[in-house]
């Protein structure tokens, strides 16, 4: 049985059945809300996975690609600047739309409307494309919305989701009821709340998802630290 972890921010640690581990977004160090620091994963890591590449989701990555090996999955110009600039060249780069069939399950990337630059060190000339997951983990389809807006584009993945992981922080995201919309065009078995309360520019009551989904959808609001079994 596969299980989700969330650790802050929009740092999710999926855990298949056979044990591979799998890290999104991984923003630890400078996360106030984080409930581990990034050594919690040099035990073993064995992917990581960068919706885009803004500081709040990036932070811990490059370091822990390079300390444990994982493979990177990102956009194109994200596993570019890594591999330029930091020298990880375990990775595999993907593109908006298109998916792959990893060991672990296949992964599609999908559309998210957001900025594009990436933070570190020289990532002139590397500005992305943001986007998100659907990770197949086990049989269940986990989406991974990134930091995004609503979008009509969502309804393309009407049906095709059990459980979705969405930002409600509003600010720089989609806010509670633009995520709850979200919910409605998608049609998850499961909505997760991610990407609010860390910081006061995104201090959003998680309650007001919980109430503007209804019954759409069963919502589960994760503390950091928190993990569901799948
Ligand atoms: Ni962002
Ligand atoms: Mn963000």
């Amino acid at each position: 049985m596969a299980k989700i972890v969330f650790h802050g921010q929009s740092c999710i640690e999926l855990v298949a059945a056979n044990g591979t581990r799998i890290l999104v977004d991984p923003f630890l160090t400078g996360n106030p809300r984080a409930d581990v620091e990034a050594s919690h994963f040099e035990d073993r890591l064995d992917y990581v996975l960068l919706t885009h590449g803004h500081g709040d989701h990036t932070a811990d990555a490059w370091d822990l690609l390079t300390r444990t090996g994982a493979t990177l999955v990102g956009t194109y110009e994200i596993v570019t600047y890594a591999g330029e600039v930091h020298g990880i060249e375990n990775a595999h780069p993907m593109h908006i739309g298109g998916g792959w069939d990893f060991p672990f399950g296949r992964v599609k990337m999908t559309i998210a409307l957001h900025g594009g630059k990436i933070d570190g060190p020289n990532a002139a000339g590397y500005t992305t494309q943001p986007a998100g997951f659907v990770v197949e983990l086990d049989g269940t389809r986990v989406y991974l919305a990134g930091d995004t807006a609503l979008t009509r584009d969502m309804e393309l993945l009407r049906d095709q989701v059990d459980v979705a992981l969405l930002p409600i922080g509003d600010n720089f995201t989609m806010g509670p009821e633009d995520a709850a919309r979200a919910v409605d065009m998608i049609r998850p078995n499961m909505a997760i709340p991610i990407h609010y309360g860390t910081w006061e520019m995104i201090d959003v009551d998680p309650n007001q998802f919980v109430r503007a989904v209804g019954d759409l959808a069963e919502v589960r609001v994760l503390e950091p630290g928190d993990a569901l079994n799948l």
